[in-house]
């Protein structure tokens, strides 16, 4: 039986057009979900939307439909954007679904029945654009006498019955869990955060509103509907079939990670464990969290209106392109900023100048001078087994780092290999060697095959098509394309279809 790995996105808001930054999270969670099904896994991704609370509400009067019509196209927007991107959930996860209503009850019956929920008076400063109840602590007064959150979301004072949750009963076991789970917050810095938030002492939560009312209906409270991070944060076991116990996907549940940006973390390591822990359901693994693309100097958001569209940047530099660009521009959890020319440099320089012309140097000499068949071994040189060496030590390397989510150097560690093999192939001139050793010739392009499929096959994670083409050109077979068909090489004889460059140079449109 395979192990299993559950992975999920946060689920976007539906209040406006989907933007590069929830692309961006969806890819690295993507490129994860396809790197643990090639290395052997059973993997759940989920992905999708969460569609209740005050902000949507508001994007939907603001549209002048009624809410559920205005959740159900911008879902669909949101999934659409997804598809483009080339994001394999498995499964699309919408916070207005029966499924969710019905696992969302039982969690606030669970944890009603462990004495954690009681009625009360909720006073202070709430910030629609976060859906976050904020401290006085956090609230700055602005020159023009309104109040902001430390996200920069206006505030405003909230006076209303609710019911809250004993989040102050669980501040030791979060901070036990911190301890004893030192992988539960990545990275390091907001594992830090995240300890001397609680550390500075947790206050009750509200879980229920009564001035508005999409939401999902507090059991046996008319009036109350729930918070919309409770009912949000429940999507993810949900779609593990809560409160079915023999559903048939409770077997991944506890999440192994919830892929977030850093805006959210709060709610996924403070408030989600606690709710876990009182509800008595296992907790997630691991709780990763990125930082942004910025604009101008600013977060890109839909709430700012300062947005690039994921689908013009695939028309304009291809889908591979940019999935490569997301995962190799920035460290994961760093900010970093997008530009054309930082775009066209990553594809002209690592992609057509490094690997396609690597690929296609290699390809073309055996079209051109092994009559277009897989070059057999030779005797190997000390520079053979060297480069052949490197390649083969890739997968535990790439591995390591896919499972903390570091994703650029997953790609620079791959990318040593390529720029080794193109230091090769300069070196050991195999076109040279046509008229003067052309066994060294086969032997040399038989190395480089080797190598090039290595790398094709780590890398079909960050861009699927692009490497797919890459792996017909050197003849693997469909279902030797797993991690585990690396230990065994391809023979040689194999007649190859003729090449074709796969990474085009990006050329600027002439006006
Ligand atoms: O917070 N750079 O939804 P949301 C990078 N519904 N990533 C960005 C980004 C940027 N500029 N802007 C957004 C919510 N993101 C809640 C989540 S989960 C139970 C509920 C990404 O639509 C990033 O992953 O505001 C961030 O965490 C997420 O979009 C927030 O999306
Ligand atoms: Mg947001």
């Amino acid at each position: 039986m395979k192990q299993t790995f559950f992975l999920t996105t946060p689920i976007y808001y539906v209040n406006g057009a989907p933007h590069i930054g929830h692309a961006y999270t969806s890819v690295c969670a993507d490129v994860l979900a396809r790197f643990k099904r090639l290395d052997g896994y059973d993997v759940f991704y989920l992905s999708g939307t969460d569609e209740h609370g005050q902000k949507v509400e508001k994007a939907a009067r603001d549209a002048g439909v009624d809410p559920q019509t205005f959740t159900d196209r911008v879902s669909a927007d949101f999934r659409g954007m997804s598809d483009a991107m080339g994001v394999s959930y498995d499964d699309w996860i919408r916070t207005t679904e029966e499924r969710h209503k019905v696992s969302t009850c039982e969690l606030w019956r669970r944890i009603a029945a462990s004495g954690n929920i009681y009625l009360g008076h909720y006073e202070g400063w709430y910030a629609v654009r976060d859906e976050a109840f904020y401290d006085d602590g956090e609230v700055t007064l602005q020159p023009d006498g309104s109040r902001i959150g430390p996200s920069g979301a206006p505030v405003e004072w909230v006076r209303e019955p609710s019911y809250f949750f004993k989040l102050s009963a669980f501040q030791d076991k979060l901070l036990e869990l911190y301890e004893t789970q030192p992988d539960f917050v990545a990275p390091t810095s907001r594992r830090n955060e995240v300890i001397s938030f609680v550390k500075s002492g947790l206050r009750d939560l509200s879980i229920s509103r009564t001035t508005f009312n999409w939401g999902i209906p507090v059991p046996d409270a008319p009036g109350h509907v729930m918070y919309v991070w409770l009912d949000a944060l429940n999507n993810y076991v949900t779609a593990c079939g809560f409160p079915d116990p023999d559903a048939p996907r409770w077997k991944y549940w506890p999440a192994d990670v919830h892929v977030v940006g850093k805006d959210i973390i709060r709610f996924h390591a403070v408030y989600w464990p606690a709710f876990l822990m009182a509800a008595g359901l296992p907790l997630p693994r691991r709780v990763s969290s990125h930082g942004w693309w910025i604009v101008d100097g600013e977060k890109m958001s839909k709430s700012l209106g300062n947005v690039v569209e994921p689908r013009k940047l695939v028309e304009t530099y291809g889908l591979d392109q940019i999935r490569y660009f997301l995962m190799r521009e920035k460290p994961f959890g760093a900010d970093g900023s997008m530009s054309h020319a930082a775009i066209v440099s990553r594809i002209n320089v690592e992609l057509a100048n490094d690997l396609g012309n690597l690929a296609q140097r290699t390809l073309s000499l055996i079209a051109r001078n092994c009559g277009g068949q897989l070059p057999a071994h030779g005797e190997p040189t000390e520079d053979d087994l060297v480069l052949l060496a490197a390649a083969d030590a890739l997968l535990p390397i790439v591995r390591d780092h896919m499972d903390r989510q570091t994703f650029n150097e997953a790609l620079e560690e791959i990318w040593k290999v390529v720029r080794a093999a193109n230091a090769y192939i300069d070196h050991q001139a195999p076109w040279a060697l046509n008229k003067t050793d052309k066994a060294r010739m086969g032997s040399v392009l038989r190395v480089l095959t080797d190598t090039i499929r290595t790398i094709a096959t780590l890398l079909q994670p960050f861009m699927p098509a692009s490497t797919g083409r890459m792996l017909d050109q050197l003849g693997v077979p469909a279902d030797a394309r797993d991690f585990a068909g690396l230990a065994t090489r391809l023979p040689a004889g194999e007649a190859l279809p003729p090449p074709q460059g796969v990474f085009p140079r990006y050329v600027e449109p002439t006006a």
